[in-house]
């Protein structure tokens, strides 16, 4: 994915302006609060709110031009939130199951491909440590901090994302869940190679997952690339120093 020459507005206010950078395998990005990097990824994905000039560039394609379900559905890109929303009434195996078949391409009612959807969940439940029943509440009702995080985990899993964004995804996890998460997307992402970006103020997840790439962002630009020898150079110096 090659962003270039990217501007985001939003109520008239620039919050990035002439971005220009590439997310190539991991990569993650760093910078000081406020400094734009969720709004890069709300402008990834296609958050009507923001206004975006420039270009995204995925397979010589302008996902510019595309609207939000098409980003997701034809790029495959998948965006986990800071906090997810309570979905009254849909448990989170039903919502597990229309991502999956969604992104399979299977019908609703296709019984045959319950068994296969089965084994996909049971399959990324053991790696996360998740019971059965945690699946059959509903989405995001009453759940602590850490496991609303493990249920947008199993859902990115489910969907089978080409490119991952994941902002913030390590704030406020316990050890054991860190390691958790991580390993399944460490899982994922040898099974299926997808690009991820990585939106992170902690060192700690970046020892789980070994980027190739680290960004720094300030006042909505880059102003450094360098290899995974960059966050040792953030955690000692802080930002003022770029
Ligand atoms: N919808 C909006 N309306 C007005 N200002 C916004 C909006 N969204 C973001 N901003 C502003 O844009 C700037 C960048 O915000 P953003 O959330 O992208 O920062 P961030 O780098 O993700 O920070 P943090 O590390 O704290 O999560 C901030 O000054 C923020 O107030
Ligand atoms: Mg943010």
């Amino acid at each position: 994915m090659i962003i270039q020459n990217v501007k985001v507005t939003v109520d008239q206010k620039t919050i990035l302006d002439g971005l220009n950078m590439s997310i190539e395998d991991i990569d993650v990005i760093m910078g000081p609060n406020g400094s734009g990097k969720s709004t890069l990824s709300k402008a990834i994905i296609g958050d009507p709110i923001y206004q975006v000039e420039g270009q995204i560039i995925i397979n010589g394609e302008n996902i510019l031009e595309y609207k939000m379900n098409e980003r997701v559905n034809k790029f495959g890109i998948f965006l986990s939130f800071q906090s997810p929303p309570y979905l009254e009434g849909i448990s989170l195996r039903q919502l597990l199951k229309k991502i999956y078949y969604r992104r399979m391409g299977y019908q609703e009612r296709d019984l045959s491909k319950i068994k296969e959807f089965n084994e996909e969940l049971d399959k990324w439940l053991s790696v996360l440590g998740i019971n059965r029943e945690f699946v059959d509440r509903e989405v995001n009702k009453d759940l602590s901090g850490g496991e609303k995080k493990k249920s947008e985990t199993l859902q990115l899993l489910m969907f089978r994302p080409r490119i991952l964004i994941l902002d913030e995804i390590d704030s406020g996890l316990d050890i054991d869940s860190l390691r958790r998460i991580t390993e399944a997307i460490n899982i994922y992402y040898n099974l299926h190679k997808p690009k991820i970006l990585i939106i992170t103020h902690y060192n700690r997840i970046l020892k789980y997952i070994i980027p190739k790439r680290v960004h720094i962002m300030k006042n909505g630009r880059i102003v450094k690339t360098s290899g995974p020898e960059l966050i040792e150079e953030v955690e000692t110096y802080g930002y003022d120093h770029f």
